[in-house]
């Protein structure tokens, strides 16, 4: 029976290993964690992520080839193959600060497994890090080898959250990078052989390890690169009078383009986009590529600029002040149908109104109150430590908002503002708010109070 162990249960590791276990019941999983509560929470009925689907499949092969446990040490010992999901945050301070990922915890887990082996390992990276990690991590393993063999390969998980099971049971493609050597093969053909239980062959590609390092990261820098570009052209059509749904659908229609990932937003958010392309940056800047990094860069300036437009045309739009104001803040999370608040758009948009002194009443059915405290105390870039649990689960409680009602109780003019193109403007109107749609067409009010940058 082929054995695996993943470090770190968090929001990759955790549903990756259920659907490893689900879909392989003669492998036997384990997921560890120097987080006990976290552990707690996985054993336990109130997991400690909400993902769809994620409870149904934990159910059905928790106890049997999946299990839970801070015991790292041994089940890394027992381990054939071993995943290393653990945090990368960007670093906040000495070299590469605000753009190096730091590799501290990835480094302890190296170390650790280094010290309990007493088999031969493969060690795959899952948790997303700059290219050339697997290179470290063969130091250190091959440094204190006591003669055991490491194959290390680069495994990166593209799923995405709020759809993890479904991007799991049917990925686009899994990937796998090894050495190009007799073992290193060997050693891909033993992870590909366990996708291969419910991945066709054709999905599943290999490639050399610094291929599968960089594609991870040139996969989030294309994506968020797209959500800059679509945005980039919202601000141009509130200044035109075009609207950015018809120029995102009429765009998308080229076969080369494509339709998906053009929703205009107030910005991208979550643990990757960021993160990753300031890594990116970085290893641009590190390797003589001052340009290509400027490039990379813009991408998150545009980011920053849809995030501090759209408080700006909420303060403008009242007079130039909200100071005092009433604002309800409806959703929290970084996007729909998860809990996770790591470097969501929210962060800046609720900073930059409490900057303004309005008065902020934030809901998001996924989000305790707890978390959206810590968030807005939070610096920059330290969210991703292990402190930052997240012990929510879903409301059962989906509210429909009477808009009528609240604008009966609203002092006038009433705004709706929406980040997210997700309301019916047309109805709001009818009853009397004034709506701001990113890239949609001006109500009247909001042409007439230009946002000021
Ligand atoms: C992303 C990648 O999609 C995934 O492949 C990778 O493994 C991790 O990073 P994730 O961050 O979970 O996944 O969510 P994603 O759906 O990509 O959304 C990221 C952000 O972009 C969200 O804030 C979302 O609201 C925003 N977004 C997405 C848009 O603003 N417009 C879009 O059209 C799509
Ligand atoms: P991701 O979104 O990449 O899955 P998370 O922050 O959700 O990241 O999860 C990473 C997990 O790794 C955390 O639960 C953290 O406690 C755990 N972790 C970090 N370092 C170690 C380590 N050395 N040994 C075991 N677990 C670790």
């Amino acid at each position: 029976m082929v054995k695996i162990c993943c470090i770190g249960a968090g929001y990759v590791g955790g549903p990756t290993m259920a659907v490893i276990a689900v879909k392989c019941p003669a492998i036997e999983v384990v997921v560890v964690d120097i987080s006990k509560p976290r552990i707690d929470a996985w054993n336990s009925d109130k997991l400690p992520i909400y993902e769809p689907g994620l409870d149904e499949v934990v159910k059905a092969c928790r106890g049997r080839n999946l299990f839970f446990s801070t015991d790292v040490e041994k089940h890394v010992a027992e381990a054939d193959i071993i995943f290393v999901s653990v945090n990368t945050p960007t670093k906040t301070r000495g070299l590469g600060a605000g753009k190096a990922a730091d590799l501290t915890y990835w480094e302890s887990a190296a170390r650790m497994i280094a010290d309990v082996s007493k088999s031969d390992k493969i060690v795959v990276e899952k948790s997303t890090v700059p290219v050339k990690t697997a290179e470290a991590i063969e130091k250190i393993l091959t440094h204190n080898s006591k003669g055991i063999n490491y194959q290390i390969l680069s495994n990166p998980e593209f799923l995405a959250e709020g759809t993890a099971i479904e991007d799991l049971f049917k990925p686009d493609r899994v990937l796998i990078g090894g050495r190009e050597t007799p073992e290193g093969r060997k050693a891909v053909q033993a992870l590909k052989e366990v996708y291969a239980h419910w991945v066709p062959e054709e999905n599943i590609i290999t490639t050399n390890l610094w291929s599968a390092e960089l594609s991870k990261l040139a996969a989030n820098a294309f994506l968020a690169q797209r959500i800059s570009s679509v945005n980039a052209m919202s601000a141009l059509c509130e200044a035109t009078g075009a609207n950015v749904s018809e120029v995102s659908y009429a765009i998308g229609k080229d076969s080369r383009i494509g339709p998906k990932f053009l929703n205009a937003s107030v910005g991208f958010g979550g643990s990757c986009f960021q993160k990753d392309i300031l890594n990116l940056v970085y290893i641009c800047e590190c390797n003589g590529l001052p340009e290509v990094a400027n490039y990379w860069k813009q991408v998150i300036k545009i980011n920053d600029y849809q995030k501090s437009r759209f408080v700006n045309r909420v303060v403008s739009s009242m007079f130039n002040t909200v100071s005092s104001k009433k604002v309800a803040v409806l959703g929290f999370a970084f996007k729909k149908d998860t809990g996770d608040t790591r470097e969501t758009p929210a962060i800046d948009v609720c900073k930059g109104l409490l900057g303004d002194k309005a008065h902020v009443s934030i809901y998001d059915p996924e989000v305790t109150e707890e978390q959206i405290q810590r968030d807005l105390a939070m610096n920059k870039f330290d969210w991703d430590h292990p402190m930052h649990l997240q012990p929510t689960s879903p409301s059962a409680i989906k509210q429909e908002l009477d808009y009528q009602k609240i604008f009966d109780n609203m002092q006038k003019p009433a705004f709706v503002f929406d980040g997210r193109n997700v309301v019916d403007a047309e109805k709001l109107r009818e009853i009397g708010f004034i709506v701001y749609s990113i890239g949609k067409p001006l109500d009247a009010w909001l042409k007439d109070m230009p946002a000021i940058a």
